[in-house]
């Protein structure tokens, strides 16, 4: 009797009953304006009607964010970081599911280089996919319940305008220099790491100048401050470039690997993996130094230098046909294939981080310690 007892206990652990488990699909269709607020309409239909797939000048940037803060209120805000040099106020919208525990932070830039437009079109659909699917993408809100994202779409904010007005190829800020005789400052060259040692110019008429000192420029010092202020929460930084299709890893300004740099690389060539299944295209992986030159006062090195120990640049399409110029009809594709990379790399840091805590509630572990247990007790 005890035997059979026995038996069907422990064919019951190792062959569970299915209880046919209904996952409920909440229904996107009862989405209809009735009985709202008149301006909450209004801000809901213009942000409806927001082309992600066209390059928007920052008047329009500035609008998307605050409808999106409109929209979205239960999720994100938008945050003042600084102003540019020329005045112009930076903002960065954080995405966050309030709950009552520390989260960490995931941070991407985009914009550093002003003729880079691909990018800033990037972080908006970033944020775009975000909140659209946190609700039902259970991948998104998995990182939701343990990490904020911080999105700054545009930090070289005066150049961006620069390069829609006067001149489509400009790069840097718009910082006046040498008696107002020449104008811009690399920004991607005036961060504290190894500053304007190597691939850098102190000439200000060069396309790589790094500014008159380390974090000379308003919104390298703006970036800076908030970044140093946050960096033992912050776990992934992550910088927008184009073009070239690269991932890259620290340093560019040493070939001496960081400390976690084979785990960098696995993970950055996961991304590209990712990348490549969705529009066929080939993202090489690697540190900046090893894959193109050698640059000094990165955002990216910076920031791993201070401690964020992921950190990666992307160069977006393409691999050389129209450079900066990369027409609308690939925006969306670009995004696409980006949003694959960076959510692989974020499930990745995700798995590091908090994998094991859910590993316990797998079934095939819990019928496991099931099975220990009884065989302890009885
Ligand atoms: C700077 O430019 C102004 C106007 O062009 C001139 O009057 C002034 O002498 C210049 N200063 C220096 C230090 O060159
Ligand atoms: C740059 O970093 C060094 C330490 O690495 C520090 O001593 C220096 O004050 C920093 N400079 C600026 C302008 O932040
Ligand atoms: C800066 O670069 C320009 C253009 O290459 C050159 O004509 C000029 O002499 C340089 N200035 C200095 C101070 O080296
Ligand atoms: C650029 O990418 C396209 C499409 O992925 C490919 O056909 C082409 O060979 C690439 N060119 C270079 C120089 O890598
Ligand atoms: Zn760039």
């Amino acid at each position: 009797m005890k035997k059979l007892l026995w038996t069907i206990c422990l064919l019951g652990i190792l062959f569970p009953p299915k209880f046919g488990l209904k996952v409920q699909h909440d229904g996107i269709s009862a989405k209809n304006g009735h009985g709202m607020l008149e301006k909450k309409e209004s801000s809901r239909s213009n942000l409806e009607n927001y082309d992600y797939t066209k390059y928007h000048p920052i008047e329009e940037i500035y609008k998307w964010m605050s409808q999106i803060e409109e929209r979205y209120s239960e999720v994100v805000t938008q945050h003042f970081l600084g102003m540019t040099y020329k005045a112009r106020p930076m903002y960065y919208l954080k995405i966050s599911e309030p709950t009552s525990t520390l989260k960490k932070i995931f941070w991407m830039d985009c914009g550093i280089h002003a003729r880079e437009w691909i990018t800033p079109a990037f972080c908006q659909w970033f944020v775009k996919e975000i909140l659209q699917n946190y609700k039902t993408d259970p991948r998104i809100s998995r990182f939701l319940r343990k990490v904020d994202f911080y999105i700054l779409p545009v930090l070289n904010i005066d150049g961006y305008v620069y390069s829609w007005r006067k001149d489509r190829f400009w790069r840097k800020s718009r910082s006046s220099h040498n008696n107002g005789t020449c104008f811009g400052t690399d920004l991607n060259r005036n961060f504290n790491i190894s500053w304007c040692n190597v691939g850098a110019s102190k000439n200000c008429t060069h396309q790589t100048f790094c500014g008159t000192g380390p974090v000379s420029e308003s919104e390298t010092k703006a970036v800076s401050s908030f970044i140093e202020d946050k960096k033992d929460s912050i776990l992934c930084y992550l910088t927008i470039h184009s073009y070239g299709q690269f991932i890259l890893t620290p340093y560019s300004f040493t070939k001496t690997k960081p400390s976690n740099y084979d785990e960098l690389i696995r993970i950055g060539q996961k991304a590209a993996k990712e990348l490549k299944a969705k529009h066929g295209s080939n993202y090489k992986v690697g540190s900046t130094s090893d894959m193109l030159y050698f640059t000094s006062g990165n955002s990216r090195d910076w920031a791993y230098h201070i401690g964020i120990p992921f950190a990666y640049t992307f160069e977006l399409r393409d691999n050389g046909t129209y450079k900066f110029t990369l027409p609308e009809d690939q925006i969306q594709p670009t995004c696409e294939e980006t949003m694959a990379a960076v959510l692989s790399i974020y499930d990745d840091i995700y798995e590091r981080e908090w994998g094991f805590n859910e590993v316990v509630f797998t079934s095939a572990t819990m019928r496991l310690s099931v099975f220990l247990f009884f065989m302890l007790f009885f």
